[in-house]
């Protein structure tokens, strides 16, 4: 059987069985050729004709089996996951990597702004604080999370992209173990599934660590506490980038006296009222955010 082959008839068991994506793929077939091209060690880009070993064929079985019967997502089966065109070592103590920051950290505007000192709260696998170190050349990037698991795998991957110099993990709980420094940028995919989505869950994300997903009964419970303590730990001119999924409308409700941007629709930013003059809202608005 060719590769090809097998991805075909990977994607029409993954078809039948009604699985869930969203964690790097959102089709059948996309994910069975990443099971399948990933499964056996190979690039993306491998020549489909060529003919898969019958111990080849039964490794993208077993995984297949898996894929379907524990709906395990295939980035906790092969320990991999990719964002912006690069690779990152995961396993079921972080989620697996999807945030919008990563296309946001390519686009001119932050470009244009650059920064010195860069945080990225609530890190996971450290996937964002290094694409951050590679979007800002000589930044020094410092990358907080309260799970000491997470920063665990956090620091394979800081090591993986030779980036120790640059990227420091922080274990904290959200600002409370940073000190005064003040950041240019900070950058944030908190958890922010609301109580009742936690309930709804697809069991693939079911895999995924609780504590990185769970916040709070409007979801906003660690955005609030976020947005309360921003001004104090950005720069004059710094902002902050925050996701928050699809949780656009409840955002402008809850914090509705605060001037939000949202360069996209999942992600909203706030800038550091010193610079934001009578345009924005103050820092003691923003405390009013709890
Ligand atoms: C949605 S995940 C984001 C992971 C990573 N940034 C990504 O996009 O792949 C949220 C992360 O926040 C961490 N977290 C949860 N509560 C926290 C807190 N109070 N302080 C710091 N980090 C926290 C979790 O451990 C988890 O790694």
């Amino acid at each position: 059987m060719t590769l090809g082959a097998l991805i075909e008839r990977t994607a029409q068991r993954f078809a039948g069985a009604r699985l869930r994506y969203g964690h790097g793929t959102d089709t059948p077939r996309d994910e069975a050729a990443w099971l399948v091209l990933r499964g056996l060690g190979l690039p993306f880009g491998s020549e489909l004709n060529r003919e898969a070993s019958t111990a080849e064929v039964e490794r993208i079985e077993r995984l297949a089996a898996r894929r379907i019967g524990e709906r395990m997502p295939i980035a906790y089966l092969l320990n991999e996951a990719w964002l912006a065109g690069e690779s990152f070592y995961v396993d079921e103590r972080v989620i697996v990597p999807r945030s919008h920051i990563a296309e946001l950290l390519r686009e001119p505007f932050l470009a244009r702004r650059g920064a010195a000192r860069v945080l990225y709260l609530c890190t996971g696998s450290g996937c964002l604080a290094i694409l951050a170190a590679r979007a800002f050349v000589g930044a020094q990037v410092d990358a907080a999370d309260i799970s000491t698991a997470a920063l665990a795998v956090a620091r394979k991957n800081v090591a993986r992209h030779r980036l120790g110099r640059r990227v420091h993990l922080r274990r904290s709980d959200l600002f409370a173990q940073l000190g005064a420094t003040r950041y240019d940028l900070i950058l944030t995919n908190p958890p922010y599934v609301s109580a009742r989505a936690m309930e709804e869950l697809p069991p693939e994300y079911r895999h995924e660590p609780r504590l990185a997903l769970a916040g709070g009964s409007d979801g906003l419970a660690l955005v609030a506490r976020i947005l309360a303590a921003a001004a104090a730990h950005l720069a004059p001119d710094g902002v902050l980038l925050c996701e928050v999924g699809d949780a656009k409308a409840a955002v402008q409700r809850r914090f509705a006296r605060l001037q939000l941007g949202w360069p996209k629709p999942e992600v909203f930013s706030f800038e550091n009222a010193r610079t934001a003059g009578a345009r924005r809202t103050r820092p003691s608005r923003a405390k009013g955010a709890r």
